[in-house]
């Protein structure tokens, strides 16, 4: 096969390089197509165009594989811990139990957060949305920790702002939870392990101690494992484009958890459980609402069904649909919306229009169960979403930064008015 592409533009022939990756995905080069050209392309929604060369996630949406640094997302599900996958995006190798014993130290030595902080946390409105707390706060660090500011830091440095965030962000999550219930806070264990202090932190008490469930620690790490990292989806193509600019880690990471928060990513996860809720109080007639999704007049879309590159299952919805009954059985809890979602994937899934078009359950489309089962309301299912996927956006904003990528700046089409003369405004 030939390694060149060629493009035929008025009567001339232009060749660009094809380059292939190390799991055989083919791409065009058109790095000098402009200057070549002067021709630009244009691909809405960036559907069809690579922004990067990365080596930390692969996924194949056909088939639905998904692989951090190589290992199948399932093998680190079943085997892993959250940290130790945090520290294998991140750094590159699974660490070894002395690196996961000295990342785990570190950490557990910048949990706490700045006192003012709780300044932040008494001025938010008791309604607002836990994720627009998340994102000023996350940024906020940047205000304590001016050093962070420095472009161009040493590794040591670097490595630093890495602990203080993958610290903060716990406590920080936590305490948003306790906020919003006029709790007071928990404050880091150090004889806890990560997932756990998280845990302590937002279900422990001031009054006495709170025995956290091992199967609870466990769903935890699973469900923070499968939403640590995916290539280069909305937020995560935040975090890189904001980081392309020299802007600090924090703000970058504040940038990718607003983004993170629409409902057409993760904030799916929220409006699952609100559209499930909403179908039960409704009498639980699925046939009537998937046909609303399918409708062009009806804006109702199926939260949680379909994806950008998934044209298969998405793996990790189905390693979370298998949880969702292991977990719930062994809580006894029995959640109706649960029967509902099977019953609405079965009905989708049978549907020509859903298979016409390879729409799939995705990782959206079970978690928000198990987050409830595990005690948490739902407006902060997208704030753990964001918990699990913070290694991933470091991993790749640390990537963008040691390729020394450019600053993102895409170019345009203009369809606008050409040419004209002001017009004063007494002649308009
Ligand atoms: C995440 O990118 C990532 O990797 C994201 C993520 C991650 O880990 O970072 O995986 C996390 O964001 C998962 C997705 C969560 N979002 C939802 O569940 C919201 C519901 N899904 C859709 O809105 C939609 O499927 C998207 C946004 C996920 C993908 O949209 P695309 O790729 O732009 O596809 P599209 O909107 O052009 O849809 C193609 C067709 C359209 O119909 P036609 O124009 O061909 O007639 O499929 C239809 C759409 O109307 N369609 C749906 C649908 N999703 C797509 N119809 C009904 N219900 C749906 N959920």
């Amino acid at each position: 096969m030939s390694n060149k592409a060629t493009i035929q533009l008025e009567n001339q022939t232009f060749e660009f390089a094809i380059i292939e990756g190390t799991e055989q995905e083919k791409a065009i080069d058109i790095s000098k197509l402009r200057d070549q050209t002067g021709y630009i392309t244009l691909d809405n929604g960036y559907k069809n165009t690579g922004a990067t060369k990365s080596a930390i996630t692969f996924l194949d949406g056909e088939i639905g594989v998904l692989k951090y640094r190589g290992y199948p997302i399932e093998q680190l599900a079943e085997k892993s811990t959250f940290l130790e996958v945090a520290f294998l995006l991140i750094y590159g190798n699974l660490p070894t139990q002395q690196q996961l014993t000295g990342f785990q130290t570190e950490i557990s030595k910048h949990t706490l957060v700045h006192e003012d902080m709780k300044k932040f946390f008494d001025g938010f409105p008791s309604k607002s949305h836990p994720m627009g707390q998340l994102s000023s706060l996350v940024c906020s660090l940047s205000s304590f920790y001016p050093e962070s500011l420095n472009a161009h830091p040493t590794a040591e440095e670097f490595d630093l702002t890495i602990i203080k965030l993958l610290a903060k962000m716990s406590t920080i999550v936590s305490w948003i939870y306790k906020k919003s219930l006029g709790h007071p806070y928990i404050y880091p264990q150090n004889k806890y392990d990560y997932v756990t202090n998280f845990l302590n932190m937002t279900f422990g008490q001031r009054t006495e101690e709170v025995v956290i469930d091992p199967i609870i620690v466990d769903a935890m790490n699973v469900l923070l494992i499968l939403h640590a990292d995916h290539e280069q989806n909305c937020s995560t193509s935040t975090v890189r484009i904001v980081g392309s600019s020299d802007c600090n880690l924090y703000a970058s990471i504040s940038a990718g958890i607003s983004a993170l928060w629409g409902p057409l990513h993760g904030g799916a996860n929220q409006a699952v459980i609100e559209m499930l809720e909403q179908i039960k109080n409704d009498g639980g007639d699925v046939d009537k609402w998937v046909n609303k999704a399918k409708s062009p007049t009806d804006s109702f879309r199926l939260m949680g069904f379909g994806h950008r590159v998934y044209k298969n299952f998405d793996p990790r919805a189905k390693i979370i649909k298998k949880a969702c009954d292991d977990i719930l059985e062994k809580l006894g809890i029995n959640d109706p919306v649960l029967d509902i979602a099977k019953k609405l994937e079965e009905v989708a899934l049978n549907d020509p229009y859903f298979v016409s078009r390879k729409l799939y359950p995705n990782v959206d489309f079970y978690s928000g169960i198990i987050y409830r089962a595990l005690g948490f309301p739902t407006e902060m299912f997208t704030v753990l979403f964001a918990l699990g996927r913070l290694p991933g956006w470091i991993a790749q904003w640390k990537e963008m930064r040691e390729n020394k990528e450019p600053i993102g700046r895409p170019r345009q089409v203009y369809v606008g008015e050409v040419d004209r003369d002001f017009v004063e405004i007494g002649d308009r």
